[in-house]
């Protein structure tokens, strides 16, 4: 007697959907979703194995969600109608490509004529645009009443001179997510359309002083904020910001030892809890730590902050760049517990200053976790001692001592956050 055997055709209909949908899942959860060939995806895949999968996949509204165009290519009118007609009424994740070339007016011909109509059912939504902005101009007097989330990216020319990106003017109510790379936006006249907004991106070259100020103040629920700040005027406007609990800024590379301060300096955000500084030098976050008070700005309950380098410098090497030691505990950051250095230049100092046998108690400080390259200055094996010794003599006074994690850093950094797993190699 032979055993029963389960092919694909025998399977139920619902498993089947279920295993495709599955298979999709992480296509909208990855950074870059969804950017791929139309005919790469699994819908298109399983639809031609049988008739009767065809049937199955062509008749489930979920698997026809990702929709994914560059309005030119040939066929994309036709896929993109097809999508927009197997996925029913569910609501749809979309991916808008400016092509390199299109005759004019095509585009905003076809974003009002086939977008447009479907637009209340778009939930997440990225716009990749480079000539000008003749694809995102219908959709500025729209309104998206189940867009959560919305990346727009600009990905042509460094220098050329692009107006802001006006969009969505007459509300996107269930907002949340928001990232904008190499673009402005112009903010709408109406003050309230991005107040449900808690998560904001702001990435590439853009004016921080009067711009940063702008958004953010129209963003009342801002929780979470990732910013690139190429360059701050010293008298820059302050961001008041008292909702957010984490904050993550890239920081074009800089000399002056104040120059990380002054941008910390910047917010207020009195609910803090996290701060991810990306770019920073040793010197700079001695510098930092050291400083008795800041006029405007109060941290107290910020309890994490990531010192990040991703690069490598000639910080200590090099004359100019003196280290001023530093002496705990950091008066500007009184709930400070978790102290993360990944790729610190002056790492051995800082070690050394912070928990060395002869710094002072730092009685708030729980965790140490320390990522450096095996050619840092100081050495990974040298760390590794000062690290032995800081917490030997800890212990033998009878002082309290963090946990200590030493990781060797391998991979790029450029992608690094919070999240980011890390190779414990020692611990103490
Ligand atoms: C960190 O900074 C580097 C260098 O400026 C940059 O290339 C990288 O994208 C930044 N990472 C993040 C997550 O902002
Ligand atoms: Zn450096």
């Amino acid at each position: 007697m032979s055993a029963p055997t389960t092919t694909i055709s025998s399977l139920p209909y619902e498993l089947l959907v279920a295993i495709a949908v599955a298979g999709q899942e992480n296509r909208v959860t990855e950074s870059d979703w969804g950017i791929g060939s139309t005919t790469s995806k699994s819908e298109w895949t399983l639809s031609q194995v049988s008739h009767r999968f065809r049937d199955v996949i062509v008749g489930a509204p979920a698997l026809w969600t990702l929709i994914e165009t560059d309005f030119i290519s040939e066929g994309s009118v036709e896929i993109l109608k097809l999508y927009f007609q197997r996925s029913r009424a569910s609501k749809l994740s979309v991916i808008l490509l400016e092509p390199s070339e299109a005759k004019d007016g095509l585009l905003r011909e076809r974003v009002t004529e086939i977008i447009l109509p479907q637009v209340h059912r778009i939930q997440r939504l990225k716009i990749v645009w480079d000539l000008d902005q003749e694809m995102l101009g219908p959709f500025r007097d729209v309104a998206v009443p189940h867009l959560e989330h919305l990346e727009i990216v600009y990905r042509g020319d460094e220098v050329a001179v692009r107006a802001p990106v006006a969009m969505f003017w007459s509300g996107a109510s269930r907002l949340t997510f928001l990232k904008i790379v190499r673009s402005t936006l112009q903010l709408s006249p109406q003050p309230s359309w991005m107040a449900s907004i808690t998560h904001l991106e702001l990435l590439g070259d853009y004016d921080p002083d009067i711009y940063l100020a702008a958004v953010t103040a129209q963003c009342p629920s801002l929780t979470r904020l990732h910013l690139d700040i190429t360059y701050v005027p010293p008298d820059a406007n302050r961001f008041h910001i008292p909702t957010l609990k984490f904050l993550y800024i890239s920081i074009q590379d800089n000399e002056r030892a104040d120059y990380l301060s002054h941008i910390v300096a910047l917010f207020d955000a009195p609910a803090l809890a996290e701060l991810i500084l990306n770019g920073s030098h040793g010197d700079q976050v001695a510098f930092l730590l050291c400083l008795k008070s800041l006029p405007q700005s109060s941290f107290p309950v910020l309890t994490s902050i990531s010192f990040i380098c991703t690069g490598s410098c000639s910080c200590e090497t090099e004359p100019g760049f003196p280290y001023h030691p530093l002496s705990p505990p950091p008066v500007i950051f009184p709930a400070l517990s978790h102290l993360i250095l990944i790729n610190q230049c002056h790492a051995y100092s800082l070690i050394k200053d912070i928990f060395g046998p002869a710094s002072h108690p730092w009685p708030p400080l729980k965790t140490i976790t320390l990522g450096a390259k095996d050619n840092s200055n100081g050495s990974f094996e040298g760390l590794g001692a000062a690290l032995e010794d800081a917490v030997k003599s800890k212990r033998q006074r009878g002082e309290p001592v963090p946990e200590v994690q030493l990781f060797r850093v391998v991979s790029s950094l450029e992608d690094w956050d919070e999240n980011s797993p890390v190779d414990v190699e020692r611990s103490w």
